[in-house]
């Protein structure tokens, strides 16, 4: 049943009794459990992707997502009760929807420039079965004004006006490994539609997943802004921690006992320093900003080359360390801890651990590295791999990423030929390290 422009009660109503069908465009990390959760609350879901082999498992009740509590259940009850289907043909989808939520990938080209490719080829398949009174939503992370300038025109090419139709823009904000939770109110939804009934239309649909509720915004550029300005602020803040703990490393002080006794007061926001800053979100969005607008951008870029530079201020850590061993980077064995871009996930997109190996590598040092979940998946990323019970011959480790089961390695012991550990993310405590015996650099 056609929704926009429908009261809010009337749209609740056909979203439970099962009568609004709905497209999501990639079912990816973030499409499928948007996809699961919108079946789970009532919603027949038509879920379309590219690839052929998701669509296959989807249709019989499995699930390509690891990782994500939950998840795998909610598809196979939802393939089994009929409300979840999946297609790679997108016009079908979306002539036979209401309402079409876009959550395919957004990235960068080597440039640095936004790639939209993607979302470009998707709203041109929605134009071409975009019927009356269906709306249309952008989920996926936007630069501001790709709704209404690249989106809206191609839907237009359908023959169909503004006002025929509804288009919003309802960011994500999700984060892996918690998507359902995310999904289902963790936070506010932010809406922001071309129009007011677009607008009115995406809340009354959203309101029913998220316990939260929405945030109505003026349009869909400003809820384009606000994803991407929440992963700048971090992007600039982690950029500042950064600096204030090469700074409080000058100063033989501790930074984070610093930054968190600073944060007791209720306006400081220090976000933790480390070596790097990775994920497909914070490294990319800031150029989401800084190649679309002619505005100066310098905060913006100087904080990107800050976080980039990590990588190598770590890889001088370790330099420092072995010099300390009386030791050369050139021809020692380093051991890399943590390949994914944070702990507990085994997403690796623009991970640190990446940079950290190039430049190891550069410097003459043999790579090894350990990551509780990729296993031996690491090798894909230039390293040798190595459990931590075969480190005899390692000179030196490097934590790049927070795993929670770092924080409980007896690193008495472990058998390293040198006791020299970098941490990049503030896992060992520095006092009993050194007494432990080790030669010890931290980033914070
Ligand atoms: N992963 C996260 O933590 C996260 C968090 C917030 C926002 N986002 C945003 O969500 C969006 C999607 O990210 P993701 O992590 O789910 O990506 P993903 O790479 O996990 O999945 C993308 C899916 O889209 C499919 N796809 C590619 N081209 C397609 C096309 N033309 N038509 C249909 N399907 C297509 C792919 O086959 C894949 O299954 C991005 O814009 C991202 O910025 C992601």
């Amino acid at each position: 049943m056609k929704v926009f422009g429908l009261s809010r009660e009337q749209i609740l109503r056909l979203f439970e009794s099962s009568e609004i069908t709905f497209a999501v465009y990639g079912l990816g990390k973030m499409g499928l459990p948007l996809a699961a959760v919108i079946a789970d609350k009532g919603g027949k879901v038509i879920g379309v992707d590219v690839n052929r082999n998701v669509v296959k498992d989807i249709n019989m009740g499995l699930c390509h997502v690891m990782g994500e509590p939950g998840l795998a259940e909610m598809v196979a009850l939802n393939v089994e009760n009929g409300r979840l289907t999946a297609t790679d043909n997108p016009v079908k989808a979306a002539e036979d929807s209401d309402v079409m939520i876009i959550l395919v990938p957004t990235f960068l080209d080597e440039m640095n420039n936004p790639d939209l490719s993607i979302i470009r080829s998707v709203s041109k398949s929605i134009s071409r079965g975009l019927t009356h009174d269906s709306l249309v939503i952008t989920e996926s992370t936007l630069p501001p004004r790709t709704t209404s300038d690249v989106i809206l025109p191609i839907l237009l090419e359908s023959g169909l006006g503004i006002g025929d139709f509804g288009l919003s823009h309802c960011p994500e904000r999700t984060m892996s490994g918690r998507a359902i939770h995310d999904i289902t109110g963790a936070y506010v939804k932010i809406v922001g539609g071309i129009d007011a009934k677009s607008t009115e239309t995406a809340a009354s649909i959203y309101s029913r997943i998220n316990s939260k509720g929405v945030i109505k915004v003026s349009d869909t550029t400003t809820a384009e802004a606000v994803k991407v300005f929440e992963g700048v602020y971090r992007d600039v803040n982690i950029a500042l921690a950064n600096e204030l703990a090469i700074i409080c490393q000058e100063l033989g002080i501790d930074a984070v006992e610093v930054f968190n006794t600073a944060n007791t007061q209720p306006y400081s926001h220090l976000h933790m320093p480390g070596c790097g800053v990775g994920g497909h979100c914070i490294p990319v969005y800031p150029y989401f900003i800084i190649k679309t607008v002619k505005s100066p951008t310098r905060l913006l870029s100087l904080s990107r080359q800050i976080n980039d530079s990590m990588a190598e201020y770590t890889v001088s850590l370790v330099e420092r360390g072995l010099k300390d061993a009386g030791m050369e980077i050139t021809g020692s064995n380093v051991l890399v801890m943590g390949v994914a871009y944070r702990g507990d996930v085994e997403e690796t997109r623009c991970s640190p651990a990446i940079p950290v190996i190039g430049l190891l590598k550069r410097k003459g040092a043999r790579v090894f590295a350990y990551d509780p979940l990729l296993g031996n998946r690491v090798e894909d990323f230039n390293a040798e791999f190595r459990p931590l019970e075969d480190i005899s011959d390692i000179d030196a480790v490097i934590i790049v990423s927070d795993f929670k089961e770092f924080r409980t390695i007896d690193w008495g012991k472990l058998n390293l030929r040198q006791k020299i550990i970098v941490d990049g993310r503030q896992i060992v405590d520095p006092e009993e390290i050194q007494r432990l015996g080790f030669i010890f650099y931290g980033i914070g």
